[in-house]
Parts: structure tokens; sequence; C-alpha cells
């Protein structure tokens, strides 16, 4: 097993050891990991020369106490995970460790957080952004790994490195996705086996706007409406967001004259899943610059 340590100074004190030369890279996740986190621990593998994860459910980013509640828990299978991989390092604090006081200090993030979960989920992207900074503070990395699963959060981690004059390069890596389309999620788990054969229709819906985008649709308003038609009228489907949005700024855009991502949010009963896909319109459409 990777050493597991659940203190700030014991990972510091690790985290020393690692110091002759080597680069460190960092994967932070809230655990019940999967084939998605493997693919960023495996990126970070190849090109780090020690991998740190990190495991914390982060109770600043969730706007529902039943949600943070229900969130999938599982250390024995993620340091198997973690071991399997070859992982360094696991740092899996308290929430006491993390937050011994309730934070003063936030990180505000501006208009990346207008639009898709940012505007369905108040507050969310601040914790993102809180914790991130924290882990990132206490871990020291040469670069830190996210998934284009969440890329409204990617987003908003490659802006506040900039913004912060952070001495860190996020890498970005691809959504995992299950045979039928569905991207892996930790909530994956909490669907019961009928809400499992339901969840790959957010993927069909986006895949249906992709598929409108390559064949030159640029009215961005058409495109969402018939990638919202695919969902069916069902009263445990709800797509609470589908849309088209800048891949940089995240805000909407109306006219798809360039790569533009399509992000929705589903829920599936009572478990919300998120995923998004890069569509690029034919060079016909393109803007010409
Ligand atoms: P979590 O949902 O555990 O995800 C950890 C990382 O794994 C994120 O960067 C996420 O984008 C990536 N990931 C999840 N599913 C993936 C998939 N199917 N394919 C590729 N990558 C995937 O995201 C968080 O935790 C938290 O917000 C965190 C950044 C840890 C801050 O608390």
């Amino acid at each position: 097993m990777p050493p597991l340590v659940d203190t700030i100074a014991a990972l510091r004190a690790r985290r020393k050891d690692f110091r002759n030369g080597g680069t460190v890279g960092l994967v932070p996740t809230m655990g019940a990991l999967h084939a998605g986190h493997a693919r960023l621990i495996e990126e970070a593998r190849r090109e780090c020369d020690h991998v740190v994860v990190s495991l914390f459910v982060n109770p600043l980013q969730f706007d529902r106490d039943d949600d943070l509640r229900r969130y999938p828990r599982s250390l024995e299978n993620d340091l198997d995970l973690c071991r399997q991989n070859n992982v360094d390092l696991v740092f899996g604090p308290g929430v006491d460790e993390m937050y011994p006081q309730q934070p003063c200090v936030t990180v505000a993030v501006g208009r990346l957080a207008d639009h898709l979960c940012g505007r369905h989920r108040p507050g969310h992207f601040q914790g993102v952004a809180t914790v991130v900074l924290k882990l990132c503070e206490i871990v020291q990395p040469d670069r830190a790994y996210f998934g284009e699963k969440d890329a409204q959060q990617l987003a908003i981690i490659r802006r506040m490195v900039r913004d912060f004059d952070m001495p860190i390069t996020v890498v970005g890596v691809p959504t995992v996705r299950e045979s039928d389309g569905l991207a892996l999620s930790s909530r994956n788990r909490q669907l019961t086996e009928t809400e499992r054969q339901s969840a790959p229709v957010l993927y069909r819906a986006l895949s249906e706007a992709e598929r409108q985008i390559a064949s030159g649709v640029t009215d961005a308003a058409i495109v969402t409406m018939a990638a919202r038609a695919v969902v069916p009228n069902n009263p445990e489907l709800r797509l609470e967001y589908l849309e088209a949005v800048d891949p940089d700024n995240m805000q909407p855009v109306q006219q798809i004259l360039g790569p533009v991502r399509v992000a929705g949010a589903l829920w599936v009963g009572g478990t919300r899943l998120i995923d998004n896909l890069l569509c690029t319109p034919p060079r016909s459409s393109q803007e010409v610059l």
C-alpha cells in the first residue's frame, strides 16, 4: 500500500523527502476512485517522478447537506487503486484537519462560474477553488491533473493558477467512459439498475449536439433544442441544463463559429450527473480570423 498520511504536517515531512530534484504530480480527488481517476494517475505517473493523490470529500463545495452525506466513500478500494497505479503518497485528511475553523478567506470565482454548474450550484466553485488552492499550498506540486469531464472546474483551476501566479502546470485529461458512453463518475454508484440503464441518455444528447454542429448547424439554440429532445419525458429524468459555451470563458454562445463545449447536467432519480463534449464545426462554418 502507498503510505497514507492524514495530517498536513506529515504530508509536508514526506514531501521534503521528494525534494531531491524530482517533479511532483498531484491528483486531487474526493475518493470513491474509478478508472477515470486512474487515467489521471497514469498520466501523472508518466510525467512526474513522484505522484501524490489526495482523497478529501470537501464540504465547502457541496451546496446540499444530503448530497454531502450521500457522497460515496471507499477508502480501502481507493488505497488499492492507488497501490495498483504506483502512487507514492496518499493524502487523506479529515475535515477538521483541512478546516479547523470555518474558512474566512476563500477564493471568489468571477464570470467563469456564471453559467452551467456554477449557476445551479451556488458557492460550488468557490469551494472547489479554495480546496484546490489549499491542496496545492500543502503538496506544492509541479503539475496537477484534472479531468475534462468537469470542464468548467478545469477552466477555473487553469485561470486560478494564472491569476495567482502559481508555479504549477495544469494538465487536462480526456473523459473516460463506459462502453455505452456514460462518463465514469463516483456518483454512478448511487444509481439503481434501472437508473443506470437510463443514465447514458446524457451522453447521447450531447452526441446529438456534436452531430448537429459537425453537420454545419451554427445556431446554438437549434443545436441545444435538438439535444434536449433526445432526453425522454420521464419523471425519473430531469435535465438541469444543456448549453453550448465558449471553451475558454464558459460563456454561452449564440453562433457556433469555432469549437464549443456543449455541457449538460441530468438528474437521474436523486443523482445528478454531468458531462460535456468539445464540438467542432466543419471548416466551412468556422470564423475566418
Ligand atoms: P472528483 O469528482 O473525485 O474528481 C477528481 C478528478 O477526477 C477531477 O479532476 C475529475 O474531473 C476527474 N474525473 C472524474 N471522472 C472522470 C472521468 N470519467 N474521466 C476523466 N477524469 C475524471 O473533481 C473533484 O473530485 C473535486 O471537485 C476536486 C477537484 C477534488 C476538489 O475537491
